[in-house]
Parts: C-alpha cells; structure tokens; sequence
C-alpha cells in the first residue's frame, strides 16, 4: 500500500503574512478534523516564508518543502538557492521540473536530472513533475514527451535514491485552466509512467513509488481521482490556496 500525498504548490502567492496565516488556518483543520496516518501532507510555500513555515509546522506532522532549488552547492547563481540550503532550514521536501520552471526559466530534462542529483544527495524528497502540452496530446506524442521527461529526468537515479523521488503527472494542459483531466485519462497515464519505471527499476521498486496528479485538482474530483490504481494523490495549485479546499482535498485522500 502505497501512502498517499496531499501536496499545496503555493506558487508566487502571499506574502510572509499571509502565508503565516494561511499555514495556521491548514495546520488548525488538520489538527482538529483529519489524520494523517495515511496521507503525507506537504505544503511549498514561498522561499521566503519557508523557514516559517517549517516552524509553524514543527510537531504537527505535516511537512515543508521548497518549490524549486539550484543544482549547485553554492557560487556566484545570483537569485538562487541551493537544495543544502533548503535542507538547513529544516525542509524535507522540493519540487523539481514543474511546467512553469520548463516553460518560463528555461529549464529541460537535463537541468531537472541535476537538481534532482543535488536534492537527493541533500536527502530531500523530490517531486519531480513531469506532463505534456495540449498540442503534444493532440499530435499524440504525449507518450513519448512523458517517456523522455521521465527517464532522462532519472537519469543515474539508483533504485535507492528514488525512494526520495515523487512523480508528479501535471498535464500543462490543466493547470491553472479549470480543465482537469478525466479519472480514466490521468490512471492511463500513471499506469504507463509506472510501467516505464518498472522497465528500468523492476516491478518491486515501481510499485513503491508514488505518482501525484496535478493539475485544477478541486474538493469535488479529489476522492474519484485518488481512488485511481496508480494515482497516489495530487499536487494543488490554486486550491491549496484556501484552507477549507485543501483540508478537504486531504479528506478525499484518507
Ligand atoms: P492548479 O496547479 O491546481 O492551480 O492547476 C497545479 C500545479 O501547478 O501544481
């Protein structure tokens, strides 16, 4: 039995204030309405107000993360903070790869393999996003883009480290959009990732790793989506964004 994962991609929204408050308000639902013996619960504030969350969270058993992290240790990467860094302040988790970083900051496979190098040499738990465009799925070449991200992005990746790495499925196509993908459409894409890794790990370590949706997860599709085979939770943009729709995202999963 896989354990599932409820994860809040905050992205560049709220302030050091707001994201205080906003992490109150999830860890208070949580506290007094949900468990958290079968799901992980991971929220990715800003950089700025990781530390503070890691703080607010100490103890609650739900964990943070960084929502990006540089494949260097340290140097002159103006702007930029490396995953030791992250790692220090207390931060268990960092995505890698999510379609904003591919679309808006350059970055491909090969960039995403070396943070991801880097963040599980710092014991991070990644989650490594990978999903096709609206006009790779109609050229019906989404197989073979979803292909590529994935084993290049593994790249040198032992069977060991990739008990710190978490597939996210984000279709670009969805996110951000209101358009969410069918239950059958994302399990048929999870049960191919799933074989791809079974290819390259063996089938004992591709049943262990967990594989996320993402992409306009809401409350009302949560549950039939998490009740999918191979889909182990989900990665929420903008419904991470309200305690009330989160904490009920993280009831479907239970
Ligand atoms: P969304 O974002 O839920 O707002 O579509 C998901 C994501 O980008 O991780």
């Amino acid at each position: 039995m896989r354990k599932k994962i409820v994860a809040g991609n905050w992205k560049m929204n709220n302030d050091l204030t707001e994201s205080q408050s906003l992490i109150t308000e999830v860890r208070g639902i949580i506290r007094d309405e949900l468990r958290l013996d079968n799901v992980d619960v991971i929220l990715f504030p800003t950089y700025f107000a990781l530390p503070s969350c890691v703080r607010l969270l100490e103890g609650t058993g739900i964990h943070s993360g960084a929502q990006n992290c540089h494949q260097e240790k340290s140097g002159a990467f103006t702007g930029e903070v490396s995953a030791s860094m992250v790692k220090a302040i207390g931060a268990s988790h960092v995505i890698i790869g999510h379609s904003e970083r591919r679309q808006y900051f350059g970055e491909n496979n090969e960039t995403c393999n070396s943070k991801i190098q880097a963040a599980v040499e710092q014991e991070l738990t990644v989650l490594y996003c990978i999903g096709e465009t609206l006009e790779e799925r109609e050229s019906n070449t989404h197989y073979d883009i979803l292909k590529a991200q994935l084993i290049e992005g593994l790249n040198d990746i032992s069977a060991q480290q990739l008990n710190n790495v978490v597939i996210a499925y984000e279709p670009v196509w969805a996110i951000g959009t209101g358009k969410t993908a069918s239950s059958e459409q994302a399990q048929e894409i999870h049960a191919f990732l799933r074989e791809q890794l079974t290819t390259k790990y063996g089938e004992a370590v591709a049943q262990g790793v967990r594989i996320l949706y993402g992409g306009s997860v809401k409350p009302d599709i949560a549950k039939e989506l998490f009740s999918q085979g191979d889909i182990d939770g989900g990665l929420i943009g903008g419904a991470s964004l309200k305690a009330r729709d989160f904490a009920e995202i993280v009831r479907a999963a239970q």
